[in-house]
This record gives structure tokens, C-alpha cells and sequence, in this order.
């Protein structure tokens, strides 16, 4: 079991979003829930997104997976990452569970490195809050302060930065944690061998929130109220600012209309970037053996990753489950409030649950996806 050593509410109100922090025993006596030659397993699976780093004179090249052979990199300088392990390994679910402090739909995934002496990704900045938990093995960060950073070597194509003076310098060793939120630019160099957990969290950019709607308008054929005007220009070729304005006063209704903007925040943020690891069925489960598996003792459990988001204020009882809707008409309100925040339901709650006709349709519905199976 894994517990956060630290006051996560002052932390929310300080340091989250804002500032960078370094939690030292974030976790006592941490234990890593992975190790090394299970994660390697990972890296050699096609569907899991994973690379290699080797730390070069001044420079870092990068291998993508799948890795099989670890021969050719030899004792040092390089590193290994495997993004979205919790999707892959349900064993590390406890470990994200913890971080459940911030919202779901923020969360994107949970990546395990392991890393050599001399390993590390080099000098660079994210574009998401990250958690950097160190496991087993000691790693030396280094976080600098918000700014304006040149690419390395003044080439655009890579995330490195060149060097920064840093604000903070510490060395991580197991159950130590540092926090990094958006844009502080960020290195770390590994002392010894060591395995460390990055847990990470995005927020939608205008890009992905406008092509959300843009999505939505085309898949329900709706948006389709035109520009029109009662005075036009007299010159020919000009486009007058009451004309513009209008323009966007029709974006605006639609911005303003939460019947658009809550299906489009709920499929775009229970989107997961990640492949996730279905656990299709060999058939479809009837609603009598889903009872009958529930009254033998087995708890329905949700896939690692899957999102499930309730939108507050919604004028439909809904659920938005990996940009799908999933109508719940007839449940109680604080039910589908249980269905969003519980990843398990062990048999008893699931049973009582299932009392509602529409649970029961909605777990088997979850079964049939995959999104679910029964443990
Ligand atoms: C690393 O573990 O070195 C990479 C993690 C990060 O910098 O976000
Ligand atoms: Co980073």
C-alpha cells in the first residue's frame, strides 16, 4: 500500500501549477512496484510506447521501442522509459491511485524509467505537471526557473534545451519526490542505477479544445447556424470589424451553450493518450452470469487508465468513459457520482448496485467493452 507522507491540500494551495517542489520521503519506506527486468519485458511489447536514451558528449540520442536487446548499451550512460505503465502493468495501479488527490482528467500516465549511471533524458521542459518519484537507486535533479529557453544547439526539432543555472539541485533517493509543474526547465543525471516513476498530468490546449468542438459539431451535424448580416461594405474588398465581431459572436454562442461544450469536454478529456489494454471477452456476458460471478465473491474492476468523468452541472445523467457518452437516465444522482470515482466495486456494492436496472446494464456494458473485467 502506498501513502502520501505530506500535506496534499497545502501542497494544492502552494506549490501546484506554480512552483516546483522537492518532497523529501514523499513516501516512507517506498517499495517499488515494478522491477527492472519486468520493465524491460514491457519495452519489448510493440503496442507499449518505450525508448532508450544515451547520454553522448554534450548530446542525447534516442532509440524508440520495442527494445529486445540491452547488450549493445552497456553498464552506463543510458536509460530506459516506458510511458503508460499503468495501462500494462496493474500491479502499479496502488502507486497511481495515491495521486487521485488531483482529478482524473488531468492525469495522463504513469512512465517507469530505468536508468544507468550517467543516464538521463538531458536538459529539457515539459509541457505538463510531472511528479518525479524515485525508486530504488539515487538521481540527481536539477530544476531551473521559468523562462525563455533556446533549443539546444538551436535546433527546433528537439525538446532539449540548452544548460540553465539551476534554482534547485538535489540529489533523490527511494521515497523522494520532486514536482515539477509546466514549463521549469528540468535534468536529471543518475548516480547510481536506479529505477524512478514519473507521474504525469495534462490540461487541454486552445488547439485541442477547438478541434474538440470542431469533432463534435461534424459528428452530431450540428453548428450549422450561418453568419448573416443586414449592412455590407461599401468597398468591395473589405471585411469591417462589425462583420468580424459577428462572426465570432456566432463562435461565441456556441462557447456559451453548455448542451455544445459539455459533451466536447467530457469525450475529449476521458481520451486517453495512451493505447489502453482492453480486456476483451470471449463472448458477452448476460446479466445472470454477471450476478451470479458477483455472488460467488468476484469485484468488478476498472482497466488500468480508463477515465470516467461526470461534468458537473450536466442537464443529462451521463457518464463520459474514454470519449464515449454513456446515458444513465434512471440512476440516482450520487450513484453515478460512485460509478465515476470508483475504479473497484467489490461484490456487495456491485450487487447493490446492480438493484438499479441501468448498472447492471452499464458493468456489463463495461465487461462487453473491455473496459472492465470481473477479478
Ligand atoms: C527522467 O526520468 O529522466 C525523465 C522524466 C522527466 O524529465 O520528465
Ligand atoms: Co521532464
Amino acid at each position: 500500500m502506498y501513502t502520501l507522507n505530506f500535506d496534499q491540500q497545502a501542497f494544492l494551495e502552494t506549490y501546484w501549477q506554480k512552483q516546483p517542489l522537492v518532497i523529501k520521503a514523499a513516501f516512507k519506506d517506498f517499495a517499488d512496484p515494478i522491477a527492472a527486468d519486468e520493465l524491460a519485458g514491457l519495452a519489448c511489447e510493440e503496442e507499449i510506447a518505450s525508448r532508450i536514451i544515451l547520454t553522448k558528449q554534450n548530446n542525447w540520442e534516442i532509440i524508440q521501442g520495442p527494445i529486445e536487446d540491452y547488450a549493445p548499451f552497456g553498464e552506463d550512460n543510458w536509460q530506459l522509459l516506458v510511458q503508460a505503465v499503468n495501462h500494462w502493468y496493474p500491479d502499479s495501479q496502488p502507486l497511481v491511485d495515491v495521486f487521485r488527490f488531483i482529478p482524473d482528467w488531468r492525469f495522463d500516465d504513469l512512465m517507469v524509467s530505468f536508468a544507468t549511471p550517467g543516464g538521463g533524458v538531458g536538459p529539457h521542459i515539459d509541457n505538463y505537471d510531472v511528479f518525479l518519484l524515485q525508486g530504488e537507486g539515487k538521481r540527481r535533479w536539477k530544476v531551473g526557473p521559468i523562462g525563455n529557453y533556446s533549443p539546444r544547439g538551436g535546433d527546433t526539432h528537439t525538446a532539449l534545451i540548452d544548460d540553465f543555472e539551476p534554482i534547485i539541485d538535489v540529489v533523490l533517493e527511494a521515497g523522494d519526490m520532486l514536482y515539477i509543474p509546466p514549463g521549469f526547465p528540468h535534468r536529471g543525471e543518475t548516480i547510481e542505477t536506479a529505477l524512478s516513476y514519473s507521474i504525469g498530468f495534462r490540461a487541454p490546449s486552445q488547439q485541442e479544445l477547438i478541434s474538440g468542438i470542431a469533432d463534435h459539431l461534424i459528428d452530431t451535424n450540428s453548428g450549422l447556424k450561418r453568419f448573416t448580416s443586414t449592412q455590407e461594405p461599401t468597398e468591395p474588398g473589405l471585411l469591417p470589424l462589425t462583420q468580424q465581431e459577428g462572426m465570432l459572436e456566432l463562435l461565441r454562442e456556441l462557447l456559451t451553450k453548455p448542451e455544445y461544450y459539455q459533451p466536447v469536454l467530457g469525450q475529449l478529456l476521458s481520451q486517453n493518450r495512451f493505447e489502453l489494454d482492453l480486456c476483451e471477452p470471449d463472448g458477452e456476458h448476460t446479466s445472470e452470469e454477471l450476478l451470479e460471478a458477483l455472488e460467488d465473491g468476484a469485484e468488478i474492476q476498472r482497466i488500468g487508465g480508463l477515465k470516467v468523468i461526470r461534468i458537473e452541472g450536466d442537464s443529462q445523467k451521463r457518464l463520459f468513459i474514454n470519449g464515449e457518452i454513456y446515458c444513465l437516465d434512471e440512476v440516482e444522482a450520487d450513484t453515478l457520482t460512485t460509478l465515476a470515482n470508483q475504479i473497484s466495486f467489490d461484490s456487495d456494492t456491485a450487487l447493490a448496485l446492480c438493484k438499479q436496472p441501468d448498472v447492471a446494464e452499464y458493468f456489463l456494458w463495461l465487461l462487453d467493452q473491455g473496459y472492465a473485467y470481473l477479478a
